[in-house]
């Protein structure tokens, strides 16, 4: 989603502003904008398509010495891919960047008389045009009474042609956050582009007005009146979000795993059980429910039907996996002893919040599995339970998506022993078979060049397909997901039990076929499945645990991963899954880390 940065300080405005605008390009964007106060407190205004670069570039030519200015990273929603339609965008004295969807901009333009006077086909562009209509000097009440008129999410930063070196900040659902630093005043879209300068900062929080001058930063409520932020502190560092010698973060992050995994999970385990304790997480609301509903997008979705397959034959309740956008328009079967699970890496996937708002509008209890802090799902909801993968800039998800998978084996554990379905021998061994994933992954990550090597085969085929039983099958979700949204291979997840129901009738010769079979109880039957894609002339990749017997000839290629209890399989299993995708996606020499058309975080529906 678009990125935002602001900044009002000592410094030349141009260089942090790019900078930022670099620091906000895993985000995934179309073009790029600044706009800035010169020497002569005149707002001048760069934007193009295409990347930071050649926007920096263009800045270069016309050095201005400026001290404030806004920039904006333009993922595309409302109108194609132009220069007019890259931010900032300037109505009369007003000069605006936002992140979010207007979705009454069409209302607005008839209501404010702007047929025909629109430079762009934006509803950023509508909204600076009606804040410019009233604005009369005052920008806090000008603001406010843009707030009370727009309809959707948004994440504005606008200047006003006379009040040279201040920006003004306010936004509902879409993030801002916002910090005073050694190096001036700052305002961005995601911490990423404040970690340069601050590990102090604030949320903007919704309908309060931020304004940020060269010699201090004020908040206020919608009404004006002066409000104290609350200061939180970013637990990355500036090398903790760089790519640290890896080519890339996607590769850097599925190193990260094994060492995310352990900081997930080793703070809360006590006398060797789980224990959360530390996040203010009672037992009551483990015991207390009758059903789960987990509901995400994505990733961290697959991440929840991993979960389902695990949590459900152990806790004997019903565990649900929705999509969030699905869920948050539907008249979901949730109440007040529902315990509804909200999983999101970035905490500000909008549908992913919407359903949040929705759960606790039925009275069920909330609890998020969040890896940042501080985001909106995190302080939404009743509970949180944060991971600690540190900083994921890599658009595809990888050790977010693993911690996501400990934290939730970690609940259900709590879960069966608080309900008397483990007992503390049992919980306990399901512990240090959770820790037994940590090995199995350096293992795979060890091995790396296996997945290098066969990605031949997958790279210039249209389609792969991958199947599985049970977790298997919950696994081959996510594996079809990382395919395809960094190789851009149509890539599709098939039960296997399922291929005759259909999707057999598309295995042909070549046809890649990813298998996986860890699940000792239906080893057999899946087998059984490898030999009829096979003998359609399918090429298998099959991945089963060390000790499996397979008659020699079955798989074009086998990828044994560590022999450990068959629940925990799908941490290494991950690795193998993530790096198919990272090698696939490198050796159609695509852009890993910045896939076309997707953003990192999706915060506009
Ligand atoms: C996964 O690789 C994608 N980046 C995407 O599916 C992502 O998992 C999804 O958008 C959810 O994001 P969140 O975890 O930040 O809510």
């Amino acid at each position: 989603m678009c990125g935002i940065i602001g900044y009002s300080g000592p410094l030349e405005a141009e260089t942090i502003l790019l900078d930022g605008l670099s620091q906000l390009e895993y985000r995934g964007y179309d073009s790029a904008g600044i706009a800035f106060f010169d020497t002569a407190s005149n707002i001048r205004l760069i934007k193009r398509t295409g990347k930071v670069a050649a926007l920096r570039e263009a800045c270069d030519l016309e050095k201005a010495g400026s001290h404030c200015g806004i920039g904006h990273t333009r993922w595309a929603t409302h109108g194609g891919v132009t220069d007019a339609n890259a931010h900032p965008h300037r109505a009369g004295r007003v000069t605006l960047i936002h992140n979010g969807i207007i979705e009454n901009y069409h209302d607005l333009t008839e209501k404010f008389g702007l047929e025909g006077r629109l430079a762009s086909q934006t509803d950023s562009e509508v909204a600076a045009h009606v804040l410019d209509s009233f604005y009369n000097g005052d920008p806090k009440a000008a603001i406010k009474s843009l707030t009370q008129c727009v309809e959707g999410s948004y994440g504005f930063c606008i200047m006003f042609d006379d009040r040279p070196g201040e920006i003004y900040g306010v936004r509902r659902v879409s993030p801002l956050v916002a910090a005073y630093t050694r190096s001036g005043a700052l305002i961005a879209s995601d911490l990423t582009a404040l970690i340069p300068y601050t590990r102090k900062y604030f949320v903007v929080p919704e309908d309060h007005i931020v304004k940020l001058t060269g010699y201090k930063i004020a908040l206020y409520d919608i009404n004006g009146n002066p409000v104290s932020p609350q200061i939180m502190e970013v637990n990355w560092n500036m090398d903790s979000a760089m790519k640290n010698g890896f080519p890339h973060f996607m590769l850097k992050e599925i190193h990260e795993q094994p060492e995310a995994l352990k900081n997930t999970i080793l703070p809360r385990i006590s006398k060797g059980l789980p224990d959360f304790s530390d996040d203010g997480i009672d037992d009551s609301l483990f015991a207390e429910c009758d059903r789960i509903h987990m509901v995400a997008c994505g990733t961290a979705m697959y991440a929840g039907m991993v979960a389902r397959a695990l949590m459900e034959p152990v806790l004997r309740i019903p565990v649900t996996v929705t999509i969030a956008s699905e869920f948050r328009y539907a008249d979901p079967l949730i109440d007040q002893r529902t315990l509804v699970i909200i999983i999101s890496q970035s905490g500000e996937t909008i549908d992913t919040l919407a359903a949040l708002r929705l759960a606790k509008s039925y009275g069920s209890k909330t609890l998020a599995i969040v890896n940042v802090k501080g985001s909106t799902i995190a302080r939404e909801s009743d509970f949180v339970l944060y991971t600690h993968a540190g900083p994921e800039i890599a658009v595809a998800s990888t050790k977010a998506y693993s911690v996501q998978l400990a934290a939730l084996y970690m609940i259900g554990c709590r879960m069966a022993l608080v309900r008397g379905k483990f007992t503390d021998k049992e919980a306990s061994s399901f512990l240090l078979g959770l820790l037994d994933a940590v090995p199995a992954m350096e293992a795979m990550i060890a091995r790396k060049e296996e997945e290098k090597n066969l990605v031949t085969h997958l790279i210039n085929q249209p389609d792969a397909f991958f199947m599985g039983r049970g977790l298997d099958y919950a696994f081959s979700l996510e594996g079809a997901l990382k395919l395809k949204e960094i190789s851009y291979i149509h890539a599709e997840a098939c039960a296997a039990g399922e291929l005759k129901h259909g999707t057999i009738a598309l295995i042909a010769s070549n046809v890649p076929v990813i298998a996986i079979a860890t699940q000792e109880h239906v080893f057999a039957k899946m087998i059984s499945n490898v030999r009829e894609v096979k003998a359609r002339g399918a090429f298998v990749i099959l991945l089963t645990k060390e000790n499996a017997v397979v008659d020699g000839g079955l798989a074009d290629i086998h990828i044994r991963i560590p022999d450990i209890d068959d629940r925990f399989t799908v941490f290494p299993i991950a690795v193998i899954l993530q790096l198919i995708a990272y090698y696939a996606s490198l050796g159609k020499n695509l852009d890993v880390d910045q896939p076309r058309n997707l953003a990192k975080s999706v915060t506009v529906e």
